[in-house]
């Protein structure tokens, strides 16, 4: 069943519609204009979904928080079998509050701060990804410093091409990220010199919404041959971490209905050519899908603030803008654009943009809409990752409510930012010189 449906003419997520629960926020928050939803029972099936996917392999299928980090999405992961991604202390922290396992946490990142590194040696993880070899040096220290041991996989640039927007592709050559082969090879032969990491892994993660399996593939036989040869050298790998990447079908064509899954990432096909390629390597795996778990499960919810017609175009104002949801300004993404309630008259381009001042603050530039009026609210689909999770305060805008549903109850878990909140952080402190 599709996460997003039409219930009774109006737009419903998990069977609940759409304008019925933004009037339950507007009985709470009497300004909001905005807010997004999730649904915690679709993420839970798919986490279950995945789970099972990648069960041959017995990977740890580490969630990506960067995609979304909201507590109450978390503990839905965890409670369904997978672990957590964190790019950051932060992240690292909001997994350890939703209640991960230090075998069930990964730490990523190519700007490795000693916090972290402390952090990490403290508090425990299964592995940090390593960026480059002088990054070793850091958490040699902070583990040795403990007498802790540390687990590490080194990020390989495998210089591979994947398909989409230039901004969110990571393999190819011109990327920030990891080192390159003949590095690995160097400082896994030489993992002797770091006593307290347990240097036995690599990590590679080529792109992000990839709709085809083969630039993950290919990295998948990079890291095996890599593999091979460093166990050639005397140093045998014992885990290969893929990256995320699976990506999901923002582009489905009748937006709604049951057969939204077709242009998404062939996960299970993927998992099970995977499971049947490494059988009898004895290799442990790590996944880190964020965006396939979580894009289609949230709504974001606006209302039309004014519709402006100029020169034969229509510009329908909303009460969203592109500091509650960057993607469209940034990778030119388009999200589907629905009305929550239909409307008479003809479909035709509209331009739906936010109250930002910017030019770039444009949702899609040509959405087909029916006749909309003030006051009407319209839902912005497959915006469940990489949503509030980039959200800014940019022109002094606070950020907007989240609200979860599970199992017919629909819960607030982020209040909107109020001008007040936004105005707490200001406090002037005299720092000696
Ligand atoms: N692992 C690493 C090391 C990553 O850098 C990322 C995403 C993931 C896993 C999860 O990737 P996913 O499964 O979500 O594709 N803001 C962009 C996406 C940036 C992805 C950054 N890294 C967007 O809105 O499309």
């Amino acid at each position: 069943m599709s996460v997003v449906e039409r219930v009774e003419g109006a737009l419903a997520l998990g069977g609940v519609a759409l304008d019925a629960m933004f009037a339950a926020l507007r009985r709470v928050e009497p300004d909001a204009h905005a807010c997004y939803v999730y649904d915690l029972d679709a993420v839970a099936a798919r986490a279950r979904r995945v789970h099972a996917a990648f069960a041959p392999l017995q990977a740890l299928v580490a969630y990506a928080l960067k995609a979304n980090a909201l507590g109450a999405l978390l503990e839905v992961a965890r409670e369904n079998g997978l672990g957590a991604e964190a790019g950051s202390l932060g992240e690292l922290e909001a997994a350890r509050r939703a209640g991960f396992e230090r075998s069930a946490r990964v730490l990523n990142g190519n700007g490795r701060t000693p916090e972290e590194a402390a952090w990490v040696a403290g508090e425990g993880v299964h592995s940090v990804n390593a960026d480059h070899v002088a990054e070793l040096e850091l958490l040699e220290r902070e583990a040795a410093r403990r007498d802790a041991r540390v687990r590490v996989a080194l990020r390989v640039n495998p210089g591979i091409e994947t398909p989409g927007h230039r901004y969110v592709a990571t393999g190819h050559g011109e990327a920030k990220f990891g080192v390159s082969p003949a590095e690995a090879l160097a400082a896994w032969q030489g993992r002797r010199r770091w006593p307290h990491l347990q240097l036995d892994g690599i990590h590679l993660h080529v792109g992000s919404q990839l709709l085809d399996p083969a630039p993950l593939e290919e990295a998948a036989g990079v890291a095996l041959a890599l593999r091979d040869e460093s166990a050639r050298r005397g140093a045998p790998l014992a885990f290969v971490n893929l990256g995320g990447g699976f990506g999901v079908d923002y582009a489905r064509r009748d937006r709604l209905g049951s057969s939204s899954d077709g242009g998404e990432f062939p996960l299970e096909d993927y998992a099970a050519r995977l499971a049947a390629r490494v059988q009898g390597l004895g290799l442990e795996w790590v996944i880190e899908p964020g965006r396939w778990l979580v894009a289609t499960t949230g709504v974001l919810i606006a209302e039309v603030l004014w519709v402006k017609p100029r020169d034969g175009r229509r510009f329908v104002i909303l009460g969203a803008g592109m500091n509650d949801l960057l993607r469209p300004a940034l990778y030119h993404a388009r999200h589907a654009i629905v009305p929550v309630r239909p409307r008479p008259g003809a479909l035709e381009p509209a331009t739906v943009v936010g109250p930002v001042c910017e030019s770039a603050d444009v949702f899609d530039a040509a959405a087909p809409l029916p006749p909309l009026e003030p006051g009407d609210l319209v839902a912005i689909l497959d915006a469940g990752a990489y949503g509030a999770a980039m959200a800014s305060n940019y022109n002094g805008r606070g950020r907007l409510a989240e609200l979860t549903l599970r199992d017919g109850r629909l819960t607030r878990v982020r209040a909107s930012e109020s001008p007040r909140d936004l105005a707490a952080r200001d406090r002037e402190e005299r720092l000696e010189l």
